[in-house]
């Protein structure tokens, strides 16, 4: 019975606490809409100044999808065109000069090898990700696994 009463006794605290500090946090957190009401349209930050085409980038672990080098504005991905794929495909990269997907794009969840890209790799920019030229947003003292940095 005790036990009963303290549980009760501690789930009205937590919705009453709740209740009263909910307000106060909602203002204190800054959604990418900043604080632009629902009915009126944010302005959009500018992503269409991207880096110049350059080379490969350097990765910060083994397993990273590499980031992508180059701009990607007008590259379509959808159900009837994979633009990326017109250069990254197995039979176009030689005459691009891109890499090619890596045999992991080849696997689908249940690591079945498939003979086409996997549809679970389809939608590149899921997890390759464009660069532009921008300061950091935070510091942070992140160093690259030795595997890829070199000492
Ligand atoms: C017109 C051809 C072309 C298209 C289209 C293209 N790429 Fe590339 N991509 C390249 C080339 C060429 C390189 C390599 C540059 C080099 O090695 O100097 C590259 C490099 C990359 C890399 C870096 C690979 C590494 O090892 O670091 C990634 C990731 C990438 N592209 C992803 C994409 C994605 C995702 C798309 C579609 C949104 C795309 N690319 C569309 C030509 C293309
Ligand atoms: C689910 C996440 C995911 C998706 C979707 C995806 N990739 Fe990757 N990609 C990775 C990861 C992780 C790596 C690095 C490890 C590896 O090779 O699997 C990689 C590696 C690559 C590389 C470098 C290969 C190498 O040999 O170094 C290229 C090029 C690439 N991806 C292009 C693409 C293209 C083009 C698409 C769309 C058709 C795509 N990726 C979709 C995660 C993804």
């Amino acid at each position: 019975m005790k036990k009963i009463a303290l549980f009760l006794f501690l789930a009205v605290t937590w919705m009453a606490v709740g209740t009263i500090a909910s307000p106060a946090l909602a203002q204190e957190i800054k959604s990418l809409r900043n604080a632009v009401p629902l009915d009126q349209e944010p302005t959009p930050p500018d992503f269409k100044k991207w880096q110049q085409d350059q080379h490969p980038l350097p990765r910060d672990f083994v397993q990273q999808p590499p980031l992508i080098p180059h701009t990607i504005e007008g590259y379509t991905i959808d159900i009837r065109q994979n633009k990326c794929l017109t250069c990254h495909s197995w039979t176009m990269y030689k005459e691009t000069g891109a890499t090619k997907v890596s045999l992991t794009h080849f696997r689908d969840r249940m690591g079945t090898e498939l003979s086409d890209i996997s549809p679970q790799r389809y939608f590149c920019v899921a997890c390759h990700a464009p660069q532009r030229d921008a300061q950091p947003l935070v510091g942070n003292t992140f160093q690259p696994v030795r595997s890829v940095k070199g000492k």
